[in-house]
């Protein structure tokens, strides 16, 4: 029969102890190599099947959550290779949704009575820290941040096809960017985009309007939700584009909200002129019915007058 592993570990570190300080460098490092295969010894035979209560995980469980683990993994490194220019939502909606799978298959178990597959208790609550449920929250709270549900189909997996629209007007707008660029040698003229603006325009209307459609239906849409930002890739690409189009290549911005700013100014500011013009034509009609009895008192007073000196 093996040794138990409670025993093995002491006699193994009295064993280091004993070699003493004197020993050297070396010799402790060997002590510790020991230390480290006796400690997986012992795991390997905590596995082999110890009495009833040891904190031991079901194959299943343990199933669970290596594949929860491999998601997370592979989730946190979408994140973070996408995250410039942000392509979080386009690239990482699979993983995620996978992780939230993986989290469900491990937290449904909860209700389970089977006792047989009572992961949920074991992974996600009995310890202080609840590293599962702490990622699967970031996780959470990082989709809900970028808002992807914004551009996503709404059960089923992909993009929205607006979002698919969108994208789509983006690339153009960057390609048309990049061939009118292609003749130009930067160095000699720099602030001279004249083509890109003369060329592109169209386009990066059709996309500046799209993208205000789209935040408009979101603020109608949002006022039962929650959110009126869309979704970070779309943001983070429009603004990447107005900031190329307005700040790099001086473009004049074709804002199709200028008309019925204009118009609402100019109402406004036409208001006070209406005003006083109204009120002075009102207050010059009362004059007239006021005067009116005046001249007939003044009249009759002439005549009065005219009677008393006749
Ligand atoms: C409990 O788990 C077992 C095994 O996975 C499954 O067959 C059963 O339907 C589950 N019961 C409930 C109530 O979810
Ligand atoms: C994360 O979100 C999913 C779906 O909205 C939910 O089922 C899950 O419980 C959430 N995770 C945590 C830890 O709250
Ligand atoms: C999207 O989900 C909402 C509720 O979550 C539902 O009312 C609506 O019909 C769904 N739309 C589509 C296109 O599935
Ligand atoms: C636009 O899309 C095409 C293919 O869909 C791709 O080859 C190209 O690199 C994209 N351009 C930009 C600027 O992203
Ligand atoms: C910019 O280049 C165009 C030709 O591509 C030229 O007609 C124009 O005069 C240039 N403008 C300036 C300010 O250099
Ligand atoms: C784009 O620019 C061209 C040339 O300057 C002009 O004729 C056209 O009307 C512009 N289109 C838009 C939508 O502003
Ligand atoms: C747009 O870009 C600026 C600077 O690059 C940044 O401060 C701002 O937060 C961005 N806006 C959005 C909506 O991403
Ligand atoms: C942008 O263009 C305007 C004229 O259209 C000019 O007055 C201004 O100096 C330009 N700004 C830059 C940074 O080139």
């Amino acid at each position: 029969m093996a040794p138990r592993p409670c025993l093995l570990l002491p006699l193994l570190l009295a064993l280091a102890l004993a070699l003493g300080p004197a020993a050297g460098k070396a010799r402790r490092l060997l002590a510790l190599e020991a230390l480290g295969e006796a400690e997986e010894l012992a795991e390997e035979l905590w596995g082999a099947g110890l009495p009833g209560d040891l904190p031991e995980l079901e194959p299943e469980c343990r199933r669970l959550l290596a594949a929860f683990a491999e998601g997370s993994a592979a989730l946190t490194g979408c994140l973070g290779r996408r995250a410039r220019p942000v392509r979080l939502c386009q690239a990482c909606h699979r993983h995620y949704r996978r992780l939230l799978a993986q989290y469900g298959s491990i937290a449904r178990a909860v209700g389970n009575s089977s006792e047989s597959h009572n992961c949920a208790k074991s992974i996600l609550t009995s310890d202080r820290l609840q590293i599962v449920v702490t990622l699967s929250e970031f996780f959470n709270e990082t989709w809900d941040a970028a808002n992807c549900a914004n551009c996503l189909k709404n059960d089923s997996e992909g993009l929205s096809d607006s979002t698919v629209e969108f994208l789509d007007l983006f690339n153009k707008s960057l390609t048309c960017f990049e061939h009118n660029l292609q003749g130009q040698t930067i160095y000699l003229s720099p602030n001279n985009y004249t083509e890109v603006c003369k060329n592109c325009n169209e386009t990066y209307k059709m996309l500046n309007d799209l993208y205000n459609n789209l935040q408009r239906m979101n603020r109608q849409g949002g006022e039962s939700g929650h959110s009126a930002h869309l979704c970070i890739d779309v943001e983070d690409a429009m603004n990447i584009t107005r900031k190329l189009w307005s700040r790099t290549f001086n473009c004049s911005v074709p804002c199709s909200d200028t008309v019925p700013v204009i118009a609402v100014s100019s109402f406004i500011l036409f208001l006070p002129i209406v005003f006083y013009l109204s009120s002075f034509l009102h207050s010059k009609q009362k004059k007239r019915i006021l005067i009116l009895p005046k001249r007939i008192q003044s009249n009759a007073s002439l005549v009065n007058i005219q009677e008393k000196y006749s």
